[in-house]
């Protein structure tokens, strides 16, 4: 049986599922602590124990994002892959990508100056949606209603010195139910879906919204494993909006998704569906 390795930084729930399930399958199963981690350039695949397969879920983004650069350097199989996690963990990348392979995906700007990002929204008229391009939870993501607005939100970003706030990612605002859809795609099977109703503009799990059951449609089916291959396939979440004028449309794809909600609603199992793919991924 293959050893399966989970890398973490915090242990969450669906850590726990994965570890449990692993062991429950009958593989080797080892959690690593990225945040003990070192590695060298010297390093060899054999001074480690990462077993025969790495499924990496770290919470901080750029963590894994390195670390799994690192394993990619050691040989080690690891999901998802560098150029999977670096297409989904960056909105720009993942909105570029989906329209160039023809997914749906709402109509969005990007400006690399505050002055270009105001003279958007001057132009194309408000509201617009304005997110940072690395991010999750919703964290923000906000509606920009007005001139006055955006000037506040612009001169933040000015105040601030981080290397994505001269990154502005403006997007249209869809008319939609107060809903989203979230769907989990493993190894381009869409294995679990669920709508995401929030009272609030944002639908994410972590505010609050309330996961309810959603049927796998063909139609979502053939967005999911359109939008999947876009980025480079792998263990995936699909955001989803169900657009008033244009139906549904991907508006951003996880790359260590959080599944505790879906599992409560989804029929099939996750963590296992999860572990079965890391593990025939690796031998293939
Ligand atoms: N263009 C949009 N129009 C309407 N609602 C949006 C739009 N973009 C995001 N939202 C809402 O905000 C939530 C968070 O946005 P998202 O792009 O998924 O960022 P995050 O990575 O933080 O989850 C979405 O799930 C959706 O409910
Ligand atoms: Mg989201």
């Amino acid at each position: 049986m293959p050893k399966v390795c989970i890398v973490f930084d915090r242990v969450r729930v669906e850590e726990k599922m994965l570890e449990e399930k692993a062991i429950e399958l009958g593989h080797d199963t080892k959690m690593i602590d990225a945040k003990i981690t070192q590695i060298s350039t010297e390093s060899k695949k054999n001074n480690f124990d990462f077993g025969d397969v790495v499924i990496e879920r770290c919470v901080s983004y750029f963590r894994g994002l390195h670390f799994t650069a690192c394993l990619e350097f050691l040989d080690v199989p690891v999901v998802n892959k560098f150029e999977v996690a670096n297409n989904c963990g960056n909105k720009m990348l993942t909105s570029l990508l989906l329209k160039k392979h023809n997914v749906p995906t709402p109509k969005t700007y990007f400006a690399f100056s505050s002055e270009a990002a105001l003279e958007i929204l001057d132009k194309e008229g408000y509201p617009l949606v304005i997110k940072p391009v690395i991010g999750s939870w919703g964290r923000g993501v906000m509606p920009l209603k007005d001139r006055d607005t955006a000037d506040a939100i612009v001169e933040v970003r000015e105040l601030s010195d981080g290397p994505l706030d001269r990154i502005y990612y403006l997007q249209e605002m869809v008319k939609r139910p107060p809903r989203d859809i979230r769907a989990i795609a493993v190894g381009g099977n869409v294995i679990a879906a669920m709508y995401r109703t929030s009272r609030g503009f944002k639908t994410n799990i972590a505010l609050g919204a309330e996961p309810i059951s959603c049927e796998i449609t063909k139609e979502l089916e053939d967005l999911c494993i359109k939008a999947s291959q876009a980025v480079g396939g792998g263990i995936l979440g699909i955001d989803i909006m169900e657009d008033e004028k244009h139906g549904l449309v991907v508006h951003e794809i996880n790359n260590t998704v959080e599944f505790k909600g879906l599992a409560k609603v989804a029929k099939r199992n996750i963590p296992k569906e999860m572990i079965e793919y890391a593990v025939t991924s690796a031998i293939r």
